[in-house]
């Protein structure tokens, strides 16, 4: 690898924004296995403000300037809707890539994925984080004592936090959905491993689930931490078309029911993270806070329950982001390893299926309400005997679910600085 010391992985960062400034960049820079060898960003304003030492750091506007001769890795932090094509192009250019959850939007941009994997023999790395927290790995420790998993409860609610309020996390088109793919994906991922699952096999033969969307358009319920200035191509003050809570109860293949929740904004006093897991010899608790916000729980408490007796283990306790550093050190080997090869797609289809499902669930049950209401008012309207037939139930004529749509998206296109996405145009972001 020329240009870095012998070992250390040369990484372009694709993306500049929030997530590869707060959390890729200064991690990458610091770490002694990587160096930061390129930036790809269309807006030249991030690209400036992502530089840090000129010497020997590629500046690119444009994903397909990206070889391998300049990057073993690219990591790739870009809006949603750009995720698949955008991984796609480098992977099938030789460029093997970590790409930032939700890895894609539906199920054909994940068949997009495994095809750029095998035909360009490049490696598609993904997964987040949150498995790697401390406290996550006490967790897996635990659940490994606890005889047949029986059920795993997962719930991310915050108290306030929907990213960027008004820019393209909260607009469908950009972000695929709310809550569910952006936290929800989160828990998704850290529940599988939970479950023994080492090689991305597991999968969900049941999902269903309901989403709502109380506090999505709230200028009040967004993220702090991500001190958004909200001056990009993709603000729209009146958007908001996501669902900021989706809630969903699965089944595995292998019999352990999952009940899911993934809250952006909530009612609740601070932002908590809950797992609960029940087996047949006892249950283990862990309730922490996910991610960056600093509205968080006072210090992180895992239990195990066993015959009315509630014990706490110990774990240790780290710095916020801690496990960005620890996936960090696990990516070398894996881009080294064999059987990584097809395993990202494999835990991406599962995760994509499953939000699917849920989506489909919510709209598809919203619709029956709608028609139920419909019906109620016909009946209500009609004269003779129709009249009197009984009302649709209240709760049926005031959904508190927006109308959701699985967005089945054509391949989306990426052409130097301006991109498209369903035929739409959308200008080169600028960033704030
Ligand atoms: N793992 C985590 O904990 C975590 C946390 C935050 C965000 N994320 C993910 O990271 C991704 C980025 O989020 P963000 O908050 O940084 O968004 P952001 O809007 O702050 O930044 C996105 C950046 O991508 C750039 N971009 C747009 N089109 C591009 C293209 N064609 N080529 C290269 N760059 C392009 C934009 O100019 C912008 O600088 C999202 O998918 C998000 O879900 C993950």
């Amino acid at each position: 690898m020329s240009g870095a010391p012998h070992g250390v992985v040369r990484v372009a960062v694709v993306g500049l924004g929030w997530a590869a400034k707060s959390i890729w960049l200064p991690r990458l820079r610091e770490h002694p296995g990587f160096a930061v060898s390129a930036l790809v960003d269309p807006d030249r304003a991030a690209l400036a403000a992502a530089v840090h030492d000129r010497t020997g750091t590629l500046l690119l506007t444009d994903v397909d300037e990206l070889t391998p001769d300049v990057a073993d890795l690219a990591v790739v932090a870009v809006p949603n809707h750009l995720h698949a094509a955008i991984a796609c192009r480098l992977l099938v250019n030789g460029v093997p890539v970590f790409l930032e959850k939700p890895v894609c939007l539906n199920s054909e941009e994940a068949e997009q994925l495994a095809a750029a994997e095998t035909g360009g023999g490049s490696l598609l790395l993904a997964g987040s984080a949150a498995r790697y927290r401390a406290d996550v790995l006490a967790l897996r420790e635990l659940v490994a004592n606890l005889g047949h998993i029986r059920h795993v409860d997962l719930s991310w609610v915050r108290a306030r936090g929907i990213p960027d309020a008004g820019g393209w996390f909260t607009q469908r088109q950009y972000a695929g959905g709310g809550a569910l793919v952006d936290l929800g994906w989160h828990l998704l991922d850290t529940v599988t491993p939970l479950l023994g699952d080492v090689r991305g096999d597991i999968t969900f033969d049941q999902a269903l689930g309901t989403v709502s969307d109380d506090f999505v358009r709230s200028s009040v319920a967004r993220a702090s931490w991500r001190e958004e200035q909200s001056l990009h191509a993709y603000d729209d003050d009146s958007a908001g078309d996501v669902e900021d809570t989706a809630r969903g109860f699965l089944v595995t293949d292998t019999g352990v029911s999952v009940g899911l929740r993934a809250s952006w904004a909530s009612h609740e006093p601070r932002d908590v993270t809950v797992i609960r897991v029940d087996g047949s010899e006892g249950t283990a608790t862990l309730r922490c806070t996910f991610g960056f916000s600093p509205n968080r729980v006072e210090s992180a408490e895992l239990t195990l329950t066993k015959d009315g007796v509630v014990t706490q283990v110990p774990f240790p306790v780290e710095p916020i982001g801690a496990e960005y550093m620890r996936q960090l050190d696990e990516l070398p080997a894996l881009l080294a390893a064999p059987e990584s090869r097809g395993r990202a797609v494999r835990e991406t289809r599962r995760t994509i299926a499953v939000i699917e499902r849920i989506y489909e669930t919510a709209r598809a049950a919203r619709a029956t309400r709608t028609a139920r209401a419909a019906a109620g008012r016909r009946a209500t309207a009609a004269p003779g005997p129709l009249a009197s037939a009984p009302a649709a139930p209240a709760a049926a004529a005031t959904s508190d679910e927006p109308a959701v749509a699985v967005r089945i998206a054509s391949p989306v296109r990426v052409d130097g600085a301006d991109v498209s996405t369903n035929g739409r145009a959308i200008p080169a972001p600028t960033h704030r």
